[in-house]
């Protein structure tokens, strides 16, 4: 078995306790011994291993930037991108690699996370009124706001996290955080004139989440998912449904 020879080796060895195995088949946690490099991320270990000690281990990877969003995995118990985790940030002693809980395993670290672009087909798309060829303008604040939802690279770390989802399994009466920033995100232009409340409350069940912040925590992209998506649309949604003047105003007048 050849060992590739790799520049900045520290001498020391890393352990990987990954999993490996397919539904319904044999399903178990393997054990390898990589060279630690200097600056070594968990997917160059996980490289390693494929390269060196077992072509078999299956992982989902593409740009190796924390841009694209595919190395989503559970290292150590927390869900985390896995070219984005430094092994010497870790504690010391094994590391786990584990593939995202919330959704249905297909192989080794490959999860199928096709119900995301299920639901994001569900979301009408950017809806603008019609402008007559005049130009946009747009105040600076709301273009940061849209800039901020915008930054996610759809890597699931948010879905996989949220207890709705990966405990209580309510796929299909909750959207989930990413979704509900991607809603947050039209609702909140300043040009979308389709309103979404009904949809975020009724299909997408936001009522669900409890605002624990645990999607927030683990985002790559630090985007404030619970402050600048979630309670801004149940405050939407509140003011909507709940709101005694709105309420008032439409026994009176009869509209929604
Ligand atoms: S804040 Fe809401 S969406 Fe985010 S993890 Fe908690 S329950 Fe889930
Ligand atoms: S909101 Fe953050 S954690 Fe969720 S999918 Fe987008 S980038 Fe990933
Ligand atoms: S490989 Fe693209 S985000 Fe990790």
């Amino acid at each position: 078995m050849s060992v590739a020879i790799q520049t900045g080796e520290t001498g020391k060895t890393v352990n990987l306790n990954v999993f490996k195995g397919t539904p319904g088949g044999e399903q178990g946690d393997h054990n390898y011994d990589v060279p630690l490099v200097e600056g070594m991320v968990v997917l160059d270990a996980v490289h390693y291993v494929q390269r060196n000690l077992d072509s078999e281990l299956a992982c989902r990877w593409n740009c190796k930037a924390a841009k694209c969003g595919s190395c989503s995995a559970e290292i150590n118990g927390r869900p985390a991108l896995m070219c984005k985790t430094r092994i010497e940030d870790l504690p010391e002693g094994p590391v786990t690699v584990r593939p995202l809980k919330a959704f249905p395993l297909i192989k080794d670290l490959v999860t199928d996370v096709s119900r995301n672009y299920e639901v994001n087909k569900e979301i009408p798309p950017f809806t603008p009124a019609s402008d007559n060829g005049q130009p946009w303008r747009i105040d600076q604040r709301d273009m940061h706001r849209v800039y901020e939802h915008r930054k996610c690279i759809e890597c699931f770390l948010c879905q996989d996290t949220c207890h709705v989802l990966r405990d209580h399994d309510h796929q299909k009466r909750f959207y989930g955080p990413r979704f509900f920033l991607r809603v947050a995100s039209l609702e909140m232009h300043p040009k979308d004139v389709l309103d979404r409340r009904d949809q975020v409350r009724d299909a997408g069940g936001l009522g669900y989440c409890n605002i624990t912040k645990c999607c927030s925590e683990v985002c790559p992209e630090h985007i404030h998912i619970t402050d600048n998506a979630i309670i801004p649309m149940k405050e939407r949604v509140a003011d909507k449904h709940w709101d005694p003047l709105r309420w008032l105003g439409r026994k009176l007048t009869g509209k929604s």
